[in-house]
């Protein structure tokens, strides 16, 4: 059974640890100290060297970490094809899949191959590109993700000129009364959490912060969280 992150509550913030981070050669142990640390998601980073210059993970390691985490998967493709690898990733596990409103596929279609495939569905925003780019398909997004650093590689700075946008997005949102969640990713830490979530920001992408934090992974989480002004 797929728990799509529209089942997630949306009146509080919640922490997405990025596996990309993590030591790639214990996956499963990361993702269960993850889960044991209170992340709420778990966020994998799919690249294919031709989207961004990066590649990373595939649908078999997507398969062998469903075995080890509860969590909800949000998957985000940072793909060129995102239409044909909808279905192959949510066979895999992935519970939520995110795909780039850059990428050469029709929206719409890929929208529908992501119902199709029981998923819930998030689209993605670049740095360069606006808000505006999106509204006309929110109401078929449970969840915008907006971009925070250039899409590619972990442990970058964190960009402040992003932050209208987020509150462009979650002004829309509010006033066409939708329950979209909005979801940050790049440079997020106990720092910029503030300033994401003062701007409308919930879900909070965090890499290099939760799996390199000297606090550990549950002091890690629980620092975000607690700076994005949710529960302690
Ligand atoms: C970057 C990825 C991010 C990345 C974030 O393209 O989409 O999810 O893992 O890493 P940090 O939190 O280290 O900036
Ligand atoms: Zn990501």
């Amino acid at each position: 059974m797929k728990r799509k992150i529209s089942s997630l509550p949306n009146d509080r913030p919640l922490i997405a640890p990025s596996i990309l981070a993590a030591n790639f050669a214990k996956l499963g142990d990361e993702l269960a100290a993850a889960e044991d640390a209170g992340a709420d998601i778990v966020h994998l980073d799919v690249m294919d060297g031709h989207f961004v210059p990066n590649i990373t993970i595939g649908p078999p390691v997507v398969s062998s970490l469903r075995k080890c985490s509860n969590l909800p998967f949000d998957v985000h493709l940072m793909i060129s094809n995102p239409l044909k690898y909808v279905r192959p990733f949510a066979d895999a596990g992935a519970d939520h899949i995110t795909f780039h409103v850059e990428a050469d596929d029709d929206p719409d279609q890929v929208f529908e191959e992501i119902a199709l495939a029981g998923c819930s569905a998030g689209i993605c925003v670049k740095p360069a590109t606006p808000a505006e780019e999106i509204i006309h398909w929110l109401r078929k997004t449970d969840m915008v993700l907006v971009m925070t650093v250039e899409p590619g590689f972990g442990g970058q700075k964190f960009m402040g000129d992003m932050l209208p946008k987020i509150r462009t997005i979650r002004d829309y949102i509010l006033k066409y009364k939708l329950r979209t969640h909005v979801e940050v990713d790049g440079g997020i830490d106990a720092g910029t959490v503030k300033q994401v979530s003062s701007a409308g920001a919930n879900v909070m992408v965090a890499g290099t912060s939760v799996f390199r934090s000297p606090l550990g992974y549950k002091g890690a989480v629980a620092k975000i969280r607690e700076n994005a002004g949710g529960p302690a």
